[in-house]
């Protein structure tokens, strides 16, 4: 035998083996649960399906049958849970599924350069420290900024649709949307006006519009362990990242002086500079904890925002118009909290299009038991898929896949109690759930009921006519490039800025 040959049998046995680790579950996961075939996880990225049909070809059957299932993703094996009684059994049992977010997961790469150690994915005394400094300021908020920039949002749809000009046009509600959003959060969260309605070139705005371009590129994603390469863009995107932050919180610190008595402010930023200052946290972590209040108290509103002006658009002949009546009608102090369409139509949105569908940030501190039968060793990865969740027909019924408001109750009590008794019984997990519930699950309600309400007495509008109705083929779930035609219903608005 040559060199050679030496050489070309470890170079194969080598490939042979980086194979059997994707094509193959560890050997020590519960063989009583299916196993999603490793390939189905790369098909959004070379077939034209959405999520929602991925799901239906290759994940329902199993999900259904056993409740939980093995899923190759983020170069891993996995083990998703979707059935309410093991989701509980994950939720409660915090200690031995211990939140393990990019972090620890992917320490090395430029997403978790981005995020860092905060109050979602952090664990034990680390998570205590920073959920008591943040859920103040992110349960009592000012709703005033959502008004207000409501009101700038029918601006920009009105400027871009150029309702009055030559040629009206339908619009891809995207950009728009995500402006919208991230003003609204960083008003009320973060205690400065990020600015991205009100000035079309704002620097702050363009700083994160570039660095998410490098974060959420789907190739890196899928091959994190790229980053660990002294690849030249994703250097660029190391130093942008850092510079994207530091610009941030710079800011907030900045605003939080400059337009109010900081010692009377009651912000999330301010109760954590507060923390920062008492020598709590570190600067790393007050970092870490404004991005991702930036970033949670952003995306995950835009996508939910995205999704009920689709529903809208799609049943404009019935929910967009029962709405709109019902939100006519309001009078005086009678606040959107308490009308029964339009929080029944909120929840069925987030029902039948999770915004955060799959999320796998939970490891195993030791073997332990999922339910009484699945036995799951140590060091295992542990996510939930919502879209299942929320879909089961044994749970849901056999209507479970269709939009139906109806089903959350006719009188705003009954609607309330339907939901929190959904979330309790975890048959409803898109807010997370249990001691780790998600802090803007009020703020993000609060937020749609208010945008929605502005975009309904001002506009009526349908699916753009050559929109392809397609969802998302990956990560957050909502319709992929959403495109509208808008029609003025009243007079014309006078137009404030943008
Ligand atoms: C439609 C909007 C939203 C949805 C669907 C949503 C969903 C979620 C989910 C699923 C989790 C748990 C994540 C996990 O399992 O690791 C979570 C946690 C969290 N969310 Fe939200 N979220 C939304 C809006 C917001 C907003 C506006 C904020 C405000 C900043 C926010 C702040 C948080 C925080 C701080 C946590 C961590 C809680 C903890 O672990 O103690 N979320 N959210
Ligand atoms: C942001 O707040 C404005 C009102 O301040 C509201 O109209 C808009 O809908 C909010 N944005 C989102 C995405 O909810
Ligand atoms: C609703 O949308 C459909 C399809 O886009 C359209 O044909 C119809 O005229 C719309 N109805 C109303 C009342 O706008």
């Amino acid at each position: 035998m040559t060199w050679t040959s030496v050489l070309i049998s470890i170079f194969f046995i080598l490939v042979g083996r980086l194979i059997f680790k994707i094509v193959i579950p560890p050997l020590n996961f519960p063989r009583n649960i299916p196993t999603i075939p490793f390939y189905v996880i790369f098909l959004p990225s070379i077939m034209n399906i959405d999520q929602r049909k991925l799901y239906d070809m290759y994940l329902r059957e199993p999900l259904e049958k056993y409740g939980a299932a093995k899923l190759f993703f983020g170069s891993r094996w996995n083990i998703i849970v979707t059935r309410p009684e093991l989701m509980a059994h994950v939720f409660k049992e915090e200690d031995i599924f211990a939140k393990s977010g990019n972090q620890k997961k992917i320490p090395y790469a430029v997403i978790a350069a981005y995020t860092g150690d905060n109050v979602i994915s952090a664990h034990g005394q680390v998570w205590r420290t920073y959920r008591s400094v943040v859920t103040h300021g992110l349960q009592h908020f000012d709703e005033a900024p959502f008004y207000n920039n409501a009101k700038l949002f029918c601006d920009g749809i009105e400027k871009m649709s150029n309702m009055d000009g030559e040629k009206p046009q339908d619009i891809f509600m995207g950009p728009l949307i995500q402006r919208l959003c991230l003003d609204n959060i960083s008003q009320v969260a973060l205690g400065f006006d990020f600015g991205a309605l009100t000035q079309d070139d704002n620097q702050l705005h363009k700083h994160l519009t570039n660095i998410k371009k490098q974060i959420f590129h789907p190739f890196f994603l899928t091959f994190p362990f790229l980053d660990l390469l002294p690849i030249p863009s994703r250097r660029k995107a190391f130093r942008d990242v850092e510079s994207f932050r530091k610009q941030l919180v710079s800011t907030v610190q900045e605003q939080l002086v400059k337009n109010y008595k900081f010692e009377q402010t009651s912000f999330a930023s301010s109760d954590l500079i507060r923390a920062y200052n008492n020598e709590i946290i570190d600067y790393k972590q007050l970092t870490d904890n404004i991005v991702i209040i930036l970033v949670a108290g952003h995306e995950n509103p835009q996508v939910l925002l995205t999704t009920s002006l689709y529903l809208l658009g799609k049943y404009n002949e019935t929910w967009q118009r029962k709405l709109r009546a019902e939100v006519d009608a309001v009078k005086g102090s009678k606040e959107l909290s308490e009308l029964p369409l339009l929080n029944s139509f909120i929840f069925e949105a987030i029902r039948l299009l999770p915004p955060l569908n799959t999320i796998i940030n939970r490891k195993t501190t030791k073997a332990c038991r999922l339910g009484p039968e699945i036995v799951i060793p140590e060091g295992t990865y542990v996510g939930y898929n919502n879209f299942g969740t929320s879909h089961d027909p044994k749970y849901w019924g056999s209507d479970a896949d269709e939009f139906i408001p109806e089903r959350w109750g006719d009188d705003i009590q009954t609607i309330f109690k339907n939901w929190r008794h959904a979330k309790n019984a975890y048959m409803m997990t898109a807010f997370h759930g249990g001691r780790r519930a998600c802090l803007g699950e009020k703020l993000a309600l609060t937020e749609m009921r208010i945008t929605i309400a502005e975009v309904l007495k001002n506009f009526e509008w349908t699916l753009a006519p050559d929109w392809d109705e397609k969802m998302t083929p990956a990560g957050p779930l909502s319709p992929s490039n959403l495109k509208l035609h808008f029609e003025r219903r009243l007079e014309p608005r006078k137009s404030r800025s943008l």
